[in-house]
């Protein structure tokens, strides 16, 4: 497979991840318990092949600079940090959310994951803006990537 496929496949992978993130909440609302699992587990999974098609991304093709100039850079930046801080901050609250699930303490399950929906909502959502504005609307003009 051609590196460049990569970032539309990642984009790809993160939305899949975000429409399992709203299934799954959408379920627990209507008191689907399992069936909630179900989906937030393979949200999970979904993540897990995103970050491991992620760092093989990085690790063989270079990071593009973002060509758009003015305000539209500000927010680019903007929207890049708060990303990769929060795409960061996510891995241990995902692990924790879902340790506490398996571990049959729902009260301390729903307390963190109050926190863990909407944070890995924003990041897979970002993540998606990310590669439209870098990929989509302002791509870079070189051969390769
Ligand atoms: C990181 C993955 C997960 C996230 C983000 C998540 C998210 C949530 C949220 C936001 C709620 C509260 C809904 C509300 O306030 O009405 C909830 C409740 C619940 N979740 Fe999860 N969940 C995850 C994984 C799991 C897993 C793996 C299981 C099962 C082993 C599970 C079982 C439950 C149950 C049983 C409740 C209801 C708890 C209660 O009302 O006492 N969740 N979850």
């Amino acid at each position: 497979m051609a590196i460049q496929v990569l970032p539309h496949l990642n984009a790809g992978l993160n939305a899949v991840a975000t429409i399992l993130l709203l299934i799954g909440f959408i379920l627990i609302r209507g008191g689907r318990k399992d069936a909630h699992r179900a989906v937030m587990i393979a949200a999970g999974c979904v993540s897990g092949v995103f970050l491991i098609s992620y760092v093989t991304l990085r690790f063989f093709a270079p990071i593009f600079e973002f060509q758009g100039e003015g305000p539209v850079r500000v927010f680019y930046f903007t929207l890049l940090a708060t990303h990769v801080v929060l795409a960061i901050a996510i891995v241990p609250m995902v692990l924790m959310t879902v340790w506490r699930a398996f571990r049959g303490n729902f009260d301390g399950h729903r307390a963190v994951a109050r926190w863990t929906w909407p944070v890995w909502m924003y990041v897979s959502v970002s993540g998606i803006a990310v590669y439209v504005m870098l990929y989509q609307i302002h791509p870079v003009q070189t051969a390769g990537l």
